[in-house]
């Protein structure tokens, strides 16, 4: 039994050790405070995103391109207190976070067009700012 309880004990830390190793990303260190703020942000783009596609579902692109403006677009860095954070990133979490926002504008600016299927081609460049960040970067 002992033996067992050993056992499991060992493969739990191997497993802790090799994905330590391979988390490759930057840890970029910020004040509490802003990291509370930071990961607040960050839920609410996913939330973001997540109505974006419901209303790209229901056929809804002025709400969609609304959503993606004032939640991540180059509307909302005021309200994500953008320009202070950004003196603690590195270059390129900086930019991957410009281009983020850029995405979501440019996005925005075709939903109001109105034709679905160029819309969502230029939502994949939003989630592929969120996943080129995340690649790269930790804060914790
Ligand atoms: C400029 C870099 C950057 C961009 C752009 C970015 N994120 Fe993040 N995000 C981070 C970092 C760094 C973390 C914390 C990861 C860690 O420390 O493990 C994070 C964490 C998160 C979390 C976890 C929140 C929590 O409370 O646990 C979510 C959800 C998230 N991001 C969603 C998104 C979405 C959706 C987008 C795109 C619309 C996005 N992020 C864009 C850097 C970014």
């Amino acid at each position: 039994m002992a033996n067992k309880t050993l056992l499991i004990t060992a493969l739990l830390c191997s497993c802790t050790f090799a994905r330590a190793e391979t988390d490759a990303r930057q840890l970029v260190e910020l004040p509490e405070m802003m990291q509370t703020h930071m990961m607040s942000n960050m839920r609410d783009h996913l939330q973001a995103i997540n109505e974006i596609i419901t209303y790209l579902a229901d056929g809804n692109l002025d709400k969609a391109a609304v959503i993606a403006e004032q939640r991540l677009g180059m509307s909302s860095l005021d309200e994500h207190g953008a320009s202070h954070m950004a003196g603690f990133m590195p270059e390129g979490m900086r930019n991957a976070g410009t281009e983020m926002h850029k995405a979501a504008s440019r996005f925005a600016l075709k939903a109001e067009e109105g034709e679905l299927l160029p819309a969502y081609a230029m939502l994949k460049e939003i989630t592929a700012a969120c996943v080129a960040c995340h690649a790269h970067y930790r804060i914790r």
